[in-house]
């Protein structure tokens, strides 16, 4: 079973528990940071944001690049997660307490220029925020994801692309369940913000996997782990087999642009700028750490799937409903100014808070010392791919 979007929720919140308060290396807030914050705030409309959620991986980001522009932010959240980067910023945050399930007083009688839905993650959590903040609220944006288009069967997947609104039934297999359960969930509550708010005053993203500090789900950080290290390196999949990602910087200072902007619309938020590989992928993240390595590809996919590895985020095995999975269109999103930093500061900078105090060492061991990890088994898996081409 790959890394499913589902999987990730599932796990982040309770991961969330085990991660400190510590200040993390990367969440310094320099005076000359205050003061373009100032200029910021001279040059346009500071505008009054409030994040449903705000305090997990988007979130902090988001934080970060609204406070830069001059922004004001409140967030509504149960005050259970705790942010494991940016966390001195969080004293400029308004933090409001309930619950999206059965307390959303906090919200009542307030107003906000724009509202980011974040921790949209059942239908009707959208449809009642949206009901309650529709007169009070300007602009409703929803962050869905990609997993919208689930089944991936085509290629240069388009916003406009028609979605499936029910899983259907009967299905057996229980990740092809969460696939569709996620995707369904999303589409509707898409629909759900427009149908309140109205199309001209709503703004959708679909981000693909988002990667960069903060993650705490341990999808990715195999990579800038492993890289960190030098040696026999093993890339699974054929040449071709396309991977998209996007630094969640990258999604955060975007959607603060498109918010100044009173963007509406559906928009793809997936990267890297042009199609990409896996083996390419793994050589461009490379060069974050200066070491000596060999690449060892594995492009068999049923050794792989032997092996235990149909998935080492980026990469999915591109095969049945997966087949489209990164293969999605980001040309609208590029057009309203979406940009991409380069790979190899995202690998470096997530490595930079793996290590940081923002992470518990207790996460740390779970991931590095996970026996059905990639990590603890590459050396025999990589011996093992050997001894076959040995023998061919
Ligand atoms: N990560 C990816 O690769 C990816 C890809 C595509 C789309 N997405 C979507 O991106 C969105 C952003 O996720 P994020 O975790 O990074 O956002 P975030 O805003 O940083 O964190 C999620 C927030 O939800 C709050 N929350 C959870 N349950 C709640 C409840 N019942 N009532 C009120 N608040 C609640 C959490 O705080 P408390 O726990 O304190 O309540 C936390 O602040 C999600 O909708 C996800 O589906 C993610």
């Amino acid at each position: 079973m790959y890394t499913s979007r589902r999987t990730f929720l599932q796990n982040s919140t309770k991961l969330a528990a085990a991660l400190t308060l510590a200040a993390s290396g990367l969440s310094s807030c320099t005076n000359a940071q205050t003061d373009e914050r100032k200029d910021a705030v001279d040059e346009n409309k500071p505008l009054k944001i409030l994040i449903l959620g705000g305090t997990s991986f988007l979130g902090p980001h988001q934080i970060k690049a609204a406070l830069d522009r001059g922004h004001q932010i409140s967030t509504f959240t149960r005050g259970k997660t705790k942010p494991t980067i940016h966390q001195d910023l969080f004293s400029e945050v308004e933090a409001l307490v309930g619950d999206r399930e059965n307390d959303l007083k906090a919200l009542e009688g307030r107003d906000w220029d724009v509202v980011i839905d974040n921790s949209g993650r059942r239908v009707e959590w959208t449809k009642k925020t949206a009901e309650l903040l529709r007169d009070r609220v300007g602009q409703y944006v929803y962050i869905s994801s990609t997993g919208v288009y689930y089944p991936y069967l085509t290629e240069h997947i388009k916003e406009d692309q028609p979605l499936v609104m029910e899983v259907p039934s009967p299905l057996e297999d229980e990740e092809q369940k969460l696939e569709y359960g996620y995707g369904v969930m999303k589409a509707n509550s898409e629909q759900a913000a427009k149908a309140v708010f109205g199309e001209e005053r709503t703004l959708v993203i679909r981000p693909t996997y988002m990667v960069g500090p903060a993650d705490k789900t341990d999808r990715f950080i195999h990579w800038p782990i492993r890289l960190s290290q030098g040696g026999k390196t093993l890339v699974p999949g054929k040449t071709g087999d396309p991977v998209q990602y996007i630094d969640v910087r990258d999604v955060a200072d975007w959607m603060i642009q498109l918010i100044e902007a009173k963007t509406t619309g559906v928009f793809n938020a997936v990267g890297p700028a042009e199609a990409q590989d896996m083996y390419t992928f793994v050589e461009k993240a490379s060069t974050a750490f200066d070491l000596e390595r060999e690449l060892i590809q594995i492009d068999d996919y049923d050794f792989l799937k032997a092996n235990k590895i149909p998935y080492l985020i980026p990469w999915i095995l591109p095969e049945g409903n997966n087949w489209g999975s990164a293969r999605v269109n980001n040309q609208l999103a590029v057009a309203k100014g979406l940009s991409f930093r380069p790979l190899a500061d995202t690998i470096r900078d997530t490595h930079d808070w793996w290590i940081s105090d923002g992470v518990s060492q207790e996460q740390r061991d779970k991931v590095m010392k996970d026996a059905k990890g990639v990590l603890m088994r590459e050396a025999e898996v990589l011996a093992a791919w050997e001894a076959i081409q040995n023998k061919g």
